[in-house]
């Protein structure tokens, strides 16, 4: 059977997201109830980690011990990766050692190069251009609180980057109404947005885009790899804070989400975050542990 990968939301579709959500939701039961079952037995995550992760390298490494299985941490600093091995050489000796790769780097042809020379499953853990493990955790999460997020209206407020294309391809898929608002100068890849024409708009109003919204959600002004922008991006922002004002304009059962980690005070306001009435960013991050278990499963098990 073909190798798949998960590099973007799009390697599902949109009848398997869906299974995996509601299986990630059964994971997370079983999990309460110390039943997590255990067919990974016997198998290897390798996770290469190009930039920094909290979120990412715990729920991969814990989710993979719960299944019954192991991974090791890579890291440029303490492997050859660092010191200039090809992608395509580092795929094809890691994918004879493991049975799955997860890969956290910069530019997304990185991941594409990796999977199109690897014997095993790879997962995108974050490129520049990518998240698509967040959106499954993201779509946990509305299930979960809120249901089925067809039909809704969901607002992305800020930079146009990862989080926001995962988005897209989230909305395409799930079927749901996606406004995006951010400053001039960064907004989503422009072919992106014509290609999903039909659920997505592009703003440069927060206000606009937050209007009668059901889900609104942000990440932080400067990304990784980002960081010497880190001022200029603060003043270019300004108007993109995502706090209990703006929200005043969305829909009155609205929740709000957020990737983390938080800047309190620039993206979000700090009493929005905390506000346990709309903000579910807990439970969002922890989704990522039980979605991307689902994941494991779904890549691993066929
Ligand atoms: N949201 C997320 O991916 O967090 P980390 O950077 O901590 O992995
Ligand atoms: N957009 C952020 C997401 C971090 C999880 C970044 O790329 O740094």
């Amino acid at each position: 059977m073909a190798i798949r990968h998960f590099l973007t939301l799009q390697d599902l579709s949109p009848s398997e997201l869906k299974g995996l959500i509601d299986r990630a939701i059964e994971l997370k039961k079983l999990h309460r109830e110390g039943k997590s079952p255990q067919p990974m037995t016997g198998k290897i995550l390798g996770m290469v980690f190009e930039k920094a992760s909290t979120r990412t390298r715990v729920s991969f490494e814990a989710g993979m011990a719960q299944l019954g299985g192991q991974s090791i941490f890579l890291s440029p600093r303490d492997t050859q990766l660092g010191r200039g091995e090809p992608i395509e050489d580092s795929a094809r000796v890691l994918s004879r050692m493991v049975d799955v790769v997860m890969i956290r780097t910069f530019g997304h042809e990185i991941v594409e190069r990796f999977a199109e020379y690897s014997r095993v499953p790879v997962i995108n853990g974050l490129t520049d251009a990518y998240h698509p493990c967040q959106l499954l955790a993201d779509l946990q999460t509305f299930v979960e609180h809120r249901g089925d997020p067809q039909g809704k209206v969901v607002a992305w407020v800020g930079d146009g980057n990862n989080m926001c294309q995962s988005f897209i391809n989230a909305a395409q898929m799930w079927d749901f109404e996606l406004r995006v608002a951010c400053p001039p100068g960064f907004e989503p890849d422009p072919e992106l947005v014509a290609a999903n024409a039909k659920w997505v708009t592009v703003v440069n109003d927060a206000r606009e885009a937050v209007k009668g919204a059901h889900w609104v959600a942000t990440d932080v002004w400067a990304s990784m790899g980002q960081e010497e922008e880190q001022k200029a991006r603060r003043k270019q922002f300004a108007d993109f804070q995502v706090n209990h004002e703006l929200l005043s304009g969305a829909a009155s059962d609205v929740i709000f989400m957020h990737c983390l980690p938080a800047h309190r005070g620039e993206e979000v306001s700090a009493d929005l975050l905390e506000d346990e009435k709309i903000s579910v960013v807990w439970d969002e991050a922890e989704n990522r542990l039980h979605a991307q278990k689902a994941l494991l499963e779904f890549l691993l098990e066929r």
